[in-house]
C-alpha cells in the first residue's frame, strides 16, 4: 500500500505514507480558486475563535457534507454552517477529482473525502503545530492543497516534540498523509510578505478528510 507512487520525480517522500506531490495541482489550480470564490460566497471566510478563546489568524470556511467549526465550546464538525444556519456548499467536481487523483498518486486508492476545510492565510497568518484528530477515521490520508503565496510547512512526529521537517510549499504543491503517519503533528509558518498572480497578499489551502 505504501509503494513508490507512479509519479516518480514530482514525488518527496516525508514518512512511511506521507508525500509532497510536487506542481499536481497546477492545472486545476484555477478553477479551484473560482470554486473557493463561490463557496465564499455562500459560506463566509471567518476567523473562528479556539476553545481558548484566542482568534485564529487564519481565516476558514468548508464544503462537504460537514464542515470542521471551532468556539469556545471546542473543535467539531457540524453539517450546518453556524454563522449562515445553512448546510456547508456542496463539495465541488473538481475537488473531489483532484483529491481522489492526489490520494492514489500517494497509494490510497477509493478515496472518498466528506469535508474540505478551506484555509486562507493573509500575511503573517499561521498554524500552530497540531494533529488532526477530530476525525473519526484515523487512517485514510488527509489531502492538502496549496495555492497562492508560498508557505513553509512543518512535518513533524506522533509526538509533540519529536522533530520537525520545515517543508517550503508553492501554489501547485499537495502533500498527502495517511497510514502510519494519519496522526503526525503538523503546522505551518506566518506566511511571508508576497504578491502572487492570481491571489494577491494571499495563501489559500485546501485540505480533505474523511470525517465521519
Ligand atoms: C492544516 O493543517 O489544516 C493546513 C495546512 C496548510 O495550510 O498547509
Ligand atoms: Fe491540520
Amino acid at each position: 500500500m505504501f509503494d513508490q507512487p507512479s509519479l516518480a520525480g514530482r514525488c518527496e517522500d516525508l514518512a512511511p505514507g506521507a508525500w509532497v506531490l510536487r506542481c499536481f495541482a497546477l492545472d486545476a489550480a484555477e478553477k479551484l480558486l473560482r470554486e473557493i470564490e463561490r463557496i465564499a460566497a455562500r459560506s463566509p471566510f471567518r476567523h473562528l475563535a479556539t476553545p481558548g478563546g484566542k482568534r485564529m489568524s487564519v481565516a476558514m470556511t468548508n464544503c462537504g457534507a460537514v464542515g470542521w467549526f471551532s468556539d469556545p465550546r471546542g473543535y467539531r464538525y457540524t453539517s450546518i454552517d453556524p454563522e449562515t444556519g445553512k448546510p456547508w456548499p456542496a463539495m465541488p467536481e473538481s475537488f473531489m477529482k483532484l483529491a481522489g487523483e492526489a490520494a492514489a498518486a500517494a497509494g490510497f486508492d477509493a478515496y472518498a473525502p466528506d469535508v474540505c476545510l478551506i484555509n486562507r492565510y493573509e500575511i503573517g497568518a499561521r498554524l500552530t503545530l497540531h494533529q488532526d484528530q477530530d476525525e473519526r477515521d484515523r487512517h485514510s490520508p488527509i489531502v492538502s492543497v496549496s495555492l497562492g503565496l508560498p508557505a513553509a510547512f512543518l512535518f513533524g512526529g506522533l509526538a509533540r516534540t519529536d522533530p520537525q521537517r520545515r517543508v517550503p510549499l508553492v501554489h501547485g504543491d499537495v502533500v498527502v498523509w495517511g497510514g502510519p503517519s494519519r496522526m503526525r503533528y503538523h503546522g505551518v509558518l506566518p506566511v511571508k510578505d508576497g504578491e502572487h498572480p492570481l491571489t494577491g497578499a494571499l495563501r489559500y489551502n485546501l485540505t480533505f478528510r474523511v470525517a465521519r
